[in-house]
């Protein structure tokens, strides 16, 4: 079985690479941007794994990958990327940054999976999934507005490609979790941190290494589990 896992070098990408890596019945590409050292180190440390520099800010470095997509025999994608999280008040925001964010973000995952669907329809299979967030079960947190837009629009796309590629035996399923201590989330202190453990029933955040078993789960998963959005929180809605 191939993956590709875009951002699999740093953050939840790492432990999902590692994650596949190591159950060993997997070949593992993986993109990274700017954790190039990462990237080497999981290379030495899991021959089954290749990293391929792809910025998605860059429309060269994107054709590359798209170019190189053709050759992986791909079974799985796993969307994980993200270029960053730009936290602003809606009515501050010039309506700019709400297309800058789409076309680095939005875009290239749209490419990616295009790309993907067209080996996986001729393969007749295919696993999809893309990692969104959970605040899009609930009023997202203020400042956060053109984040959650762009994770709402992967959302509703990776329900458009689970109807419409179901009988290629292809399925598009989504995890959201909740906050993980990534480089994402490296600028809240440590109260804020505990602010937001203690709001899990838990009282501790989500871990990537389990949201990478979720991940790893769906990519296994039947074709009856399709276009789900599994919500990884600790149940923080119900308890
Ligand atoms: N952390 C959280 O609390 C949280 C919660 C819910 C959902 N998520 C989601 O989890 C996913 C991973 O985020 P994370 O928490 O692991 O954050 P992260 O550590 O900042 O990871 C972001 C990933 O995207 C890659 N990336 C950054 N800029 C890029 C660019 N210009 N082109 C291509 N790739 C680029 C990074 O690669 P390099 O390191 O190589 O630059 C990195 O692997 C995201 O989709 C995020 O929305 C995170």
């Amino acid at each position: 079985m191939c993956v590709l896992i875009t951002g699999g070098a740093s953050g939840l990408g790492g432990a999902m690479t590692r994650r596949f890596a190591s159950a060993g019945d997997y070949k593992i590409y993986f993109t990274f941007n700017n954790s190039s050292e990462k990237a080497a180190q999981i290379e030495k440390e899991f021959p089954c794994t290749e990293g391929i520099s792809c910025d998605f800010t860059d429309p060269k470095s994107l054709d590359h990958l798209l170019g190189r997509m053709g050759e992986m025999n791909l079974d799985i994608l796993v969307n994980n990327a993200l270029t960053g999280m730009r936290t602003k008040h809606f009515h501050q925001s010039d309506p700019a940054e709400f297309l800058a964010s789409f076309n680095e973000n939005v875009m290239p995952t749209l490419r990616i999976t295009q790309q993907a669907i067209k080996e996986f329809r001729k393969k007749k299979y295919g696993r999809i999934i893309t990692v969104l967030t959970s605040y899009l079960t609930n009023c997202p947190p203020v400042g956060l507005s053109e984040y959650v837009a762009n994770k709402a629009y992967l959302l509703s796309l990776s329900r458009s490609w689970a109807g419409e590629n179901a009988r290629f035996n292809v399925t598009s399923n989504c995890v959201s979790p909740s906050m993980m201590k990534t480089s994402l989330t490296s600028h809240l202190d440590e109260r804020q941190i505990e602010d937001i453990a203690n709001g899990n029933p838990l009282k501790r955040l989500v871990t990537p290494e389990e949201v990478s078993d979720a991940v790893f789960f769906l990519a296994r998963a039947s074709q009856q589990i399709n276009g789900v959005n599994l919500l990884i929180n600790g149940g923080a809605d119900v308890a």
